[in-house]
Protein backbone atom coordinates (compact mmCIF):
# COMPACT_ATOMS: atom_id res chain seq x y z
CA UNK A 1 0.00 0.00 0.00
CA UNK A 2 3.28 2.71 0.86
CA UNK A 3 4.35 1.34 -2.50
CA UNK A 4 1.24 2.55 -3.92
CA UNK A 5 1.42 5.79 -2.62
CA UNK A 6 5.24 6.48 -3.49
CA UNK A 7 4.72 5.49 -7.07
CA UNK A 8 1.88 7.76 -7.55
CA UNK A 9 3.59 10.40 -5.68
CA UNK A 10 6.37 9.94 -8.04
CA UNK A 11 4.61 9.74 -11.00
CA UNK A 12 2.71 12.74 -10.39
CA UNK A 13 6.41 15.00 -9.13
CA UNK A 14 7.76 13.30 -12.84
CA UNK A 15 4.32 14.76 -14.47
CA UNK A 16 4.97 18.34 -12.62
CA UNK A 17 9.17 18.30 -13.65
CA UNK A 18 8.09 17.77 -17.31
CA UNK A 19 8.28 21.15 -19.11
CA UNK A 20 6.99 20.33 -22.87
CA UNK A 21 4.22 17.97 -23.65
CA UNK A 22 6.70 15.27 -25.11
CA UNK A 23 8.51 14.87 -21.78
CA UNK A 24 5.18 14.55 -20.38
CA UNK A 25 4.60 11.25 -22.41
CA UNK A 26 8.20 9.85 -21.85
CA UNK A 27 7.58 9.75 -18.41
CA UNK A 28 3.64 9.01 -18.83
CA UNK A 29 5.68 5.61 -20.89
CA UNK A 30 8.13 5.30 -17.53
CA UNK A 31 4.53 4.13 -15.93
CA UNK A 32 1.75 3.44 -18.18
CA UNK A 33 3.97 2.33 -21.25
CA UNK A 34 4.52 -1.45 -22.19
CA UNK A 35 7.16 -1.48 -20.16
CA UNK A 36 6.55 0.77 -17.52
CA UNK A 37 6.26 0.27 -13.58
CA UNK A 38 2.22 0.24 -13.17
CA UNK A 39 2.11 -1.91 -16.20
CA UNK A 40 4.98 -4.75 -14.85
CA UNK A 41 2.92 -5.04 -11.63
CA UNK A 42 -0.29 -5.62 -13.24
CA UNK A 43 1.72 -8.63 -15.14
CA UNK A 44 2.98 -9.92 -12.10
CA UNK A 45 -0.69 -10.31 -10.69
CA UNK A 46 -0.58 -13.55 -11.61
CA UNK A 47 2.19 -14.86 -9.96
CA UNK A 48 0.37 -14.22 -6.36
CA UNK A 49 -2.18 -16.51 -4.87
CA UNK A 50 -5.31 -16.06 -5.60
CA UNK A 51 -6.70 -14.16 -2.09
CA UNK A 52 -3.64 -12.36 -2.39
CA UNK A 53 -4.14 -11.19 -6.00
CA UNK A 54 -7.52 -9.52 -5.39
CA UNK A 55 -6.29 -6.97 -3.13
CA UNK A 56 -2.98 -6.19 -4.98
CA UNK A 57 -5.16 -5.95 -8.01
CA UNK A 58 -7.63 -3.30 -6.24
CA UNK A 59 -4.70 -1.50 -5.03
CA UNK A 60 -2.47 -1.19 -8.20
CA UNK A 61 -6.13 -0.37 -10.12
CA UNK A 62 -6.49 2.22 -7.65
CA UNK A 63 -2.98 3.43 -8.43
CA UNK A 64 -3.31 3.28 -12.09
CA UNK A 65 -6.41 5.74 -12.16
CA UNK A 66 -4.77 8.30 -9.76
CA UNK A 67 -1.33 8.16 -12.33
CA UNK A 68 -3.97 8.13 -14.98
CA UNK A 69 -5.69 11.65 -13.84
CA UNK A 70 -2.38 13.19 -12.55
CA UNK A 71 -1.35 12.89 -16.24
CA UNK A 72 -4.76 14.04 -17.88
CA UNK A 73 -4.58 17.48 -15.40
CA UNK A 74 -1.13 17.48 -16.08
CA UNK A 75 -1.66 17.82 -20.29
CA UNK A 76 -4.23 20.33 -19.62
CA UNK A 77 -2.28 22.53 -17.54
CA UNK A 78 0.75 22.33 -20.41
CA UNK A 79 -1.85 22.70 -22.91
CA UNK A 80 -2.61 26.24 -21.21
CA UNK A 81 0.32 27.47 -20.38
CA UNK A 82 0.81 26.58 -24.77
CA UNK A 83 -1.84 28.77 -25.42
CA UNK A 84 -1.02 31.38 -23.32
CA UNK A 85 2.57 31.82 -24.31
CA UNK A 86 0.65 31.77 -28.11
CA UNK A 87 -1.89 34.88 -26.55
CA UNK A 88 0.91 36.56 -25.20
CA UNK A 89 3.60 36.28 -28.34
CA UNK A 90 0.59 37.16 -30.99
CA UNK A 91 -0.33 40.30 -29.05
CA UNK A 92 -3.77 40.04 -31.14
CA UNK A 93 -5.31 43.56 -30.82
CA UNK A 94 -8.97 42.71 -31.03
CA UNK A 95 -9.49 46.96 -31.19
CA UNK A 96 -7.83 46.88 -34.94
CA UNK A 97 -10.70 47.63 -37.74
CA UNK A 98 -11.43 44.44 -39.76
CA UNK A 99 -9.92 44.06 -43.18
CA UNK A 100 -13.51 43.65 -45.04
CA UNK A 101 -13.92 43.98 -48.61
CA UNK A 102 -13.31 47.14 -49.73
CA UNK A 103 -15.23 48.51 -52.86
CA UNK A 104 -13.37 48.89 -56.42
CA UNK A 105 -12.70 52.48 -58.15
CA UNK A 106 -13.37 52.73 -61.68
CA UNK A 107 -9.74 53.85 -63.55
CA UNK A 108 -9.88 58.10 -63.72
CA UNK A 109 -9.16 58.02 -67.32
CA UNK A 110 -12.50 55.60 -67.65
CA UNK A 111 -14.06 58.01 -65.56
CA UNK A 112 -13.44 60.31 -68.08
CA UNK A 113 -14.44 58.09 -71.16
CA UNK A 114 -17.56 57.28 -69.38
CA UNK A 115 -18.15 60.94 -68.82
CA UNK A 116 -16.77 61.61 -72.77
CA UNK A 117 -19.32 59.01 -74.00
CA UNK A 118 -22.42 60.10 -71.98
CA UNK A 119 -22.11 63.90 -73.26
CA UNK A 120 -21.81 63.18 -76.96
CA UNK A 121 -24.64 60.57 -76.60
CA UNK A 122 -26.67 63.45 -75.27
CA UNK A 123 -26.22 65.36 -78.53
CA UNK A 124 -26.85 62.56 -80.77
CA UNK A 125 -23.37 60.68 -81.25
CA UNK A 126 -23.03 56.56 -81.55
CA UNK A 127 -20.18 55.33 -79.83
CA UNK A 128 -18.03 53.29 -81.73
CA UNK A 129 -14.82 50.80 -81.75
CA UNK A 130 -12.03 49.58 -84.07
CA UNK A 131 -9.61 47.19 -83.77
CA UNK A 132 -6.33 48.18 -81.91
CA UNK A 133 -3.84 45.81 -84.44
CA UNK A 134 -4.57 47.59 -87.48
CA UNK A 135 -3.52 47.33 -91.04
CA UNK A 136 -1.09 49.73 -92.66
CA UNK A 137 -4.17 50.47 -95.11
CA UNK A 138 -6.34 51.56 -92.37
CA UNK A 139 -3.96 53.52 -89.96
CA UNK A 140 -2.45 55.59 -92.51
CA UNK A 141 -3.16 55.31 -96.56
CA UNK A 142 -6.80 55.63 -95.96
CA UNK A 143 -6.29 58.63 -93.93
CA UNK A 144 -4.46 60.08 -97.02
CA UNK A 145 -1.29 59.48 -95.35
CA UNK A 146 0.93 59.15 -98.17
CA UNK A 147 3.97 56.29 -98.16
CA UNK A 148 7.04 58.29 -97.48
CA UNK A 149 4.78 60.65 -94.62
CA UNK A 150 7.20 60.81 -91.58
CA UNK A 151 4.04 59.49 -89.26
CA UNK A 152 4.47 56.15 -90.93
CA UNK A 153 8.55 55.67 -89.93
CA UNK A 154 9.68 53.27 -87.39
CA UNK A 155 10.23 56.17 -85.17
CA UNK A 156 7.03 56.77 -83.89
CA UNK A 157 5.09 52.99 -85.08
CA UNK A 158 4.89 49.73 -83.33
CA UNK A 159 5.04 47.63 -86.07
CA UNK A 160 4.26 43.65 -85.54
CA UNK A 161 6.31 40.84 -86.13
CA UNK A 162 5.80 37.81 -88.05
CA UNK A 163 6.44 34.43 -86.61
CA UNK A 164 10.42 34.42 -87.79
CA UNK A 165 10.83 37.48 -86.02
CA UNK A 166 10.58 39.82 -89.31
CA UNK A 167 8.55 43.38 -89.50
CA UNK A 168 5.07 42.66 -90.59
CA UNK A 169 4.44 45.62 -93.26
CA UNK A 170 1.47 45.56 -93.04
CA UNK A 171 0.58 45.55 -89.49
CA UNK A 172 1.11 47.76 -86.61
CA UNK A 173 -0.49 48.87 -83.39
CA UNK A 174 -2.53 52.01 -84.27
CA UNK A 175 -1.36 54.99 -83.67
CA UNK A 176 -4.31 56.83 -83.13
CA UNK A 177 -7.85 56.19 -83.03
CA UNK A 178 -8.57 57.79 -86.88
CA UNK A 179 -8.97 54.58 -88.56
CA UNK A 180 -12.18 53.82 -87.22
CA UNK A 181 -13.25 56.50 -89.20
CA UNK A 182 -12.62 54.72 -92.21
CA UNK A 183 -14.11 51.57 -90.54
CA UNK A 184 -17.29 53.48 -89.71
CA UNK A 185 -17.62 55.03 -93.10
CA UNK A 186 -17.16 52.18 -95.41
CA UNK A 187 -19.85 50.34 -92.45
CA UNK A 188 -22.45 52.94 -92.46
CA UNK A 189 -22.48 53.45 -96.53
CA UNK A 190 -22.99 49.58 -96.84
CA UNK A 191 -25.60 49.54 -93.64
CA UNK A 192 -27.67 52.48 -95.79
CA UNK A 193 -26.90 51.83 -99.39
CA UNK A 194 -30.63 51.16 -100.16
CA UNK A 195 -31.79 54.19 -99.32
CA UNK A 196 -31.28 57.06 -101.28
CA UNK A 197 -30.13 59.72 -98.82
CA UNK A 198 -27.56 58.83 -96.49
CA UNK A 199 -28.66 59.29 -92.74
CA UNK A 200 -26.12 61.80 -90.99
CA UNK A 201 -22.71 60.17 -89.92
CA UNK A 202 -22.58 61.19 -85.97
CA UNK A 203 -20.40 58.96 -83.85
CA UNK A 204 -17.32 58.86 -81.47
CA UNK A 205 -14.87 56.03 -81.10
CA UNK A 206 -12.86 55.64 -77.91
CA UNK A 207 -9.90 53.62 -77.83
CA UNK A 208 -6.06 52.73 -77.20
CA UNK A 209 -4.04 53.83 -79.52
CA UNK A 210 0.36 53.31 -79.55
CA UNK A 211 3.64 55.22 -80.06
CA UNK A 212 7.01 54.78 -79.66
CA UNK A 213 7.33 58.30 -76.95
CA UNK A 214 7.68 57.46 -73.21
CA UNK A 215 7.88 60.60 -70.74
CA UNK A 216 6.16 62.57 -68.29
CA UNK A 217 3.15 63.61 -70.68
CA UNK A 218 3.76 60.78 -73.44
CA UNK A 219 3.49 56.95 -72.48
CA UNK A 220 3.62 53.97 -75.44
CA UNK A 221 -0.04 53.45 -74.77
CA UNK A 222 -2.56 55.89 -74.19
CA UNK A 223 -6.10 57.30 -75.30
CA UNK A 224 -7.78 58.62 -77.66
CA UNK A 225 -11.52 59.61 -78.72
CA UNK A 226 -11.82 59.90 -82.48
CA UNK A 227 -14.93 62.13 -83.31
CA UNK A 228 -16.51 62.10 -86.77
CA UNK A 229 -19.65 64.41 -88.03
CA UNK A 230 -20.75 63.72 -91.71
CA UNK A 231 -23.72 65.15 -93.42
CA UNK A 232 -25.03 67.09 -96.15
CA UNK A 233 -23.78 70.89 -94.59
CA UNK A 234 -21.52 69.91 -92.13
CA UNK A 235 -19.20 73.03 -91.55
CA UNK A 236 -16.35 74.48 -89.48
CA UNK A 237 -18.69 76.15 -87.47
CA UNK A 238 -20.38 72.93 -86.45
CA UNK A 239 -17.38 71.76 -85.44
CA UNK A 240 -16.50 74.74 -82.98
CA UNK A 241 -19.34 74.50 -81.73
CA UNK A 242 -19.73 70.91 -80.53
CA UNK A 243 -15.95 71.13 -79.47
CA UNK A 244 -16.13 74.13 -77.33
CA UNK A 245 -19.98 73.09 -76.19
CA UNK A 246 -18.38 69.80 -75.09
CA UNK A 247 -15.39 71.39 -73.10
CA UNK A 248 -17.85 73.67 -71.05
CA UNK A 249 -19.63 70.16 -69.69
CA UNK A 250 -16.97 68.30 -69.48
CA UNK A 251 -14.79 70.45 -67.31
CA UNK A 252 -18.45 72.26 -65.93
CA UNK A 253 -16.98 75.59 -66.65
CA UNK A 254 -17.80 78.54 -68.35
CA UNK A 255 -14.60 80.00 -67.02
CA UNK A 256 -12.44 78.28 -70.03
CA UNK A 257 -11.62 79.61 -73.51
CA UNK A 258 -11.21 77.33 -76.23
CA UNK A 259 -8.57 78.45 -79.39
CA UNK A 260 -8.31 76.69 -82.70
CA UNK A 261 -4.47 76.49 -83.89
CA UNK A 262 -3.97 76.02 -87.64
CA UNK A 263 -2.48 73.25 -87.92
CA UNK A 264 -1.65 70.11 -90.69
CA UNK A 265 -2.82 66.87 -91.00
CA UNK A 266 -2.89 64.61 -93.77
CA UNK A 267 -6.75 63.44 -93.03
CA UNK A 268 -8.42 66.89 -92.48
CA UNK A 269 -8.30 70.24 -94.73
CA UNK A 270 -8.24 72.55 -93.01
CA UNK A 271 -7.15 71.44 -89.86
CA UNK A 272 -6.35 72.80 -86.59
CA UNK A 273 -5.16 72.36 -83.30
CA UNK A 274 -7.46 72.86 -80.19
CA UNK A 275 -6.20 74.55 -76.74
CA UNK A 276 -7.84 75.46 -73.93
CA UNK A 277 -7.11 77.85 -70.84
CA UNK A 278 -8.90 78.03 -67.75
CA UNK A 279 -9.63 81.40 -66.74
CA UNK A 280 -9.06 81.00 -63.08
CA UNK A 281 -7.34 78.21 -60.46
CA UNK A 282 -3.30 77.06 -60.47
CA UNK A 283 -3.65 76.58 -64.59
CA UNK A 284 -4.76 79.88 -65.02
CA UNK A 285 -4.36 81.53 -68.34
CA UNK A 286 -2.03 78.40 -69.95
CA UNK A 287 -2.62 76.87 -73.18
CA UNK A 288 -2.60 73.38 -73.21
CA UNK A 289 -3.57 71.32 -76.26
CA UNK A 290 -6.43 68.60 -76.41
CA UNK A 291 -7.21 67.52 -79.75
CA UNK A 292 -6.45 67.82 -83.27
CA UNK A 293 -9.02 68.15 -85.63
CA UNK A 294 -10.27 69.64 -89.09
CA UNK A 295 -12.44 69.00 -92.63
CA UNK A 296 -12.52 65.70 -93.35
CA UNK A 297 -9.81 65.34 -96.76
CA UNK A 298 -11.94 64.71 -99.79
CA UNK A 299 -9.80 61.43 -100.40
CA UNK A 300 -10.63 60.42 -96.96
CA UNK A 301 -14.60 60.26 -97.62
CA UNK A 302 -13.57 58.57 -101.04
CA UNK A 303 -11.92 55.61 -99.14
CA UNK A 304 -14.75 55.43 -96.95
CA UNK A 305 -17.30 55.10 -100.13
CA UNK A 306 -18.59 58.98 -99.31
CA UNK A 307 -19.03 61.19 -102.23
CA UNK A 308 -16.96 64.56 -101.16
CA UNK A 309 -19.19 66.53 -103.44
CA UNK A 310 -22.21 65.12 -101.90
CA UNK A 311 -21.43 65.56 -98.40
CA UNK A 312 -18.75 67.44 -95.79
CA UNK A 313 -17.74 66.15 -92.64
CA UNK A 314 -15.58 67.56 -89.59
CA UNK A 315 -13.55 65.28 -87.18
CA UNK A 316 -11.12 65.35 -84.05
CA UNK A 317 -8.74 63.39 -82.19
CA UNK A 318 -8.67 64.20 -78.87
CA UNK A 319 -6.49 63.09 -75.87
CA UNK A 320 -8.97 61.95 -73.03
CA UNK A 321 -5.65 61.25 -70.67
CA UNK A 322 -4.92 65.27 -71.22
CA UNK A 323 -8.60 65.67 -70.00
CA UNK A 324 -8.44 63.65 -67.35
CA UNK A 325 -4.87 65.43 -65.56
CA UNK A 326 -6.75 68.85 -66.43
CA UNK A 327 -9.48 67.82 -64.42
CA UNK A 328 -8.19 66.73 -61.74
CA UNK A 329 -4.85 68.49 -61.91
CA UNK A 330 -2.31 65.64 -62.30
CA UNK A 331 1.16 66.52 -63.60
CA UNK A 332 2.26 63.13 -64.72
CA UNK A 333 0.57 60.88 -67.02
CA UNK A 334 2.79 58.06 -66.32
CA UNK A 335 0.53 57.94 -62.59
CA UNK A 336 -2.67 57.01 -64.84
CA UNK A 337 -0.69 53.68 -65.98
CA UNK A 338 1.69 52.58 -63.22
CA UNK A 339 -1.07 50.66 -61.14
CA UNK A 340 -0.12 52.01 -58.20
CA UNK A 341 -3.48 52.01 -55.22
CA UNK A 342 -2.11 55.04 -52.90
CA UNK A 343 -3.25 57.23 -56.85
CA UNK A 344 -6.07 55.22 -58.16
CA UNK A 345 -7.67 54.56 -54.72
CA UNK A 346 -8.35 58.47 -54.55
CA UNK A 347 -10.56 58.84 -57.39
CA UNK A 348 -13.51 57.11 -55.17
N1 LIG B 1 -5.37 61.48 -85.47
C1 LIG B 1 -4.78 62.74 -85.08
C2 LIG B 1 -3.66 62.46 -84.08
O1 LIG B 1 -3.59 61.41 -83.55
C3 LIG B 1 -5.79 63.65 -84.44
C4 LIG B 1 -6.87 64.07 -85.39
C5 LIG B 1 -8.01 63.34 -85.52
C6 LIG B 1 -6.73 65.21 -86.19
C7 LIG B 1 -9.01 63.72 -86.39
C8 LIG B 1 -7.70 65.61 -87.04
C9 LIG B 1 -8.84 64.87 -87.15
O2 LIG B 1 -2.84 63.32 -83.81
Amino acid sequence: MDNMEQLVAAAAAEFALAAEPAKLEEAKARYLGKDGSLTALLKGLGKLPPEERKIAGAAINAAKIKVENALTARREELRRAQLEAQLAAEALDVTLPGRGQTRGTLHPVIRSLERIEQLFRSIGFEVADGPEIETDWHNFTALNTPANHPARSMHDTFYLLDESGKVQQDVLLRTHTSPVQVRHMLAHVAKYKHLDVMPEIRVIAPGRVYRVDSDATHSPMFHQVEGLWVGENVSFADLKGVVADFLRRFFESDDLKVRFRPSFFPFTEPSAEIDVAFMSGAMEGRWLEIAGCGMVHPNVLRFGGIDPEKYTGFAFGMGPDRLTMLRYGINDLRLFFDGDLRFLSQFQ
